[in-house]
């Protein structure tokens, strides 16, 4: 009985020595250790032993079940061990590689520059105002002082719908609709496009302005230079030298176009200032009450101030764009840079 014991432990163990699935495991473990595998079986022969001899085999059996559980425990063990050892092998993650990068969209220039003014405008309490495109004549020139055989009608070529509807030539047109649609105080501006018949290096037959407008009791032209003048410090920089100059609008009076030192050359002269070490940059005036008129406002208790800009001069300035087809043309090379 010792004897086959033994030989049955031995075999069992070098079978184990050769399997190598983990199901080839299983199968061993019920053929030696299943209820009737071999160990059972051995033991029913227990009851021919003799009683000094049945301790003694069945210290034995236990030890060899015992020795067998184990092993067969420990070959499980170290194959599925392997087995993750392979899947981390075949599965296993660079994880030094770059990851592709999806490629995220930008802000397009003007449309910074629009916010980063409307931010600042915003600061000091103008609200943002909207209008129309396409514009009825009467609000685009007629209320504006513009009237029909007005000769400053010719300085903005008019793209015409119909005969009292056109392409808004400026954003000025959006001051007559806030003041028709609101009662002073009025703290505005308009940023939007506009359309002249104008098309060349300098010019495009579509481009953007922003307008602005306050209107209350007591606005003169000290709030003018001022209001202006902080913004201009804001966006240009604080030091950004300001030069007044007097000019002439239909719905302004008096008027002035305002200037700042030349970003490029700061005041010394150079090609993009024409040698002036100025720059323009808007026009600006006193609403004039032909103006207030038209949208019933009393010139008499509260007075205002205007001003209007070109988008895409100020972003070139701003950016050192030298040009303007370049906001127009969608190439990325350009747009991913801002
Ligand atoms: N609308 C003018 C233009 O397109 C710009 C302008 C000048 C607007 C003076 C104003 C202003 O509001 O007061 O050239």
């Amino acid at each position: 009985m010792k004897e086959k014991l033994e030989a049955m432990k031995a075999q069992a163990l070098a079978e184990l020595a050769t399997v190598g699935t983990e199901k080839e495991v299983q199968d061993l473990r019920v053929k030696y250790l299943g209820k009737k595998g071999e160990l059972t079986g051995l033991m029913k022969g227990m009851g021919s032993l003799s009683p000094e001899e049945r301790p003694l085999i069945g210290q034995l059996v236990n030890s060899v079940k015992d020795t067998l559980e184990e092993k067969v425990e420990a070959a499980l063990a170290a194959m599925r061990d392997s087995d993750k050892q392979e899947r981390l092998r075949i599965e296993r993650l660079d994880i030094s590689l770059p990851g592709r990068r999806k490629a995220i969209g930008t802000l397009h220039p003007l449309t910074i520059v629009i916010q980063e003014i409307s931010e600042i405008f915003s600061s000091l309490g103008f609200q943002t105002a909207e209008g129309p495109e396409i514009e009825l004549d009467y609000y685009n020139f007629e209320a504006l002082n513009l009237p029909k055989d007005h000769p400053a009608r010719d300085m903005q070529d008019t793209f015409y719908v119909s005969e009292n509807v056109l392409l808004r030539t400026h954003t000025s047109p959006v001051q007559i609709r806030t003041m028709l649609k609101h009662a002073p105080p009025v703290r505005i501006i308009a940023p939007g496009k506009v359309y002249r018949r104008d098309s060349d290096v300098t010019h495009s037959p579509m481009f953007h302005q922003i307008e602005g407008l306050m209107v209350d009791k007591n606005i003169n032209f000290g709030d003018l230079k001022g209001i202006l003048t902080i913004f201009i410090n804001q966006y240009f920089g604080s030091g950004t030298s300001v030069r007044f100059r007097p000019s002439f609008f239909p719905f302004t009076e008096p008027s002035a176009e305002v200037d700042i030192a030349c970003v490029i050359c700061k005041g010394k002269g150079c090609r993009v200032c024409k040698n002036t070490g100025w720059l323009e940059i808007l026009g600006s005036g006193m609403v004039d009450p032909e103006v207030f008129r038209h949208v019933k406002y009393d010139s008499e208790s509260v007075t205002g101030f205007a001003f209007g800009m070109g988008i895409e001069r100020i972003a070139m300035l701003k950016y050192g764009i030298n040009d303007l087809r370049l906001f127009y043309e969608n190439d990325l090379r350009f747009l991913s840079q801002f």
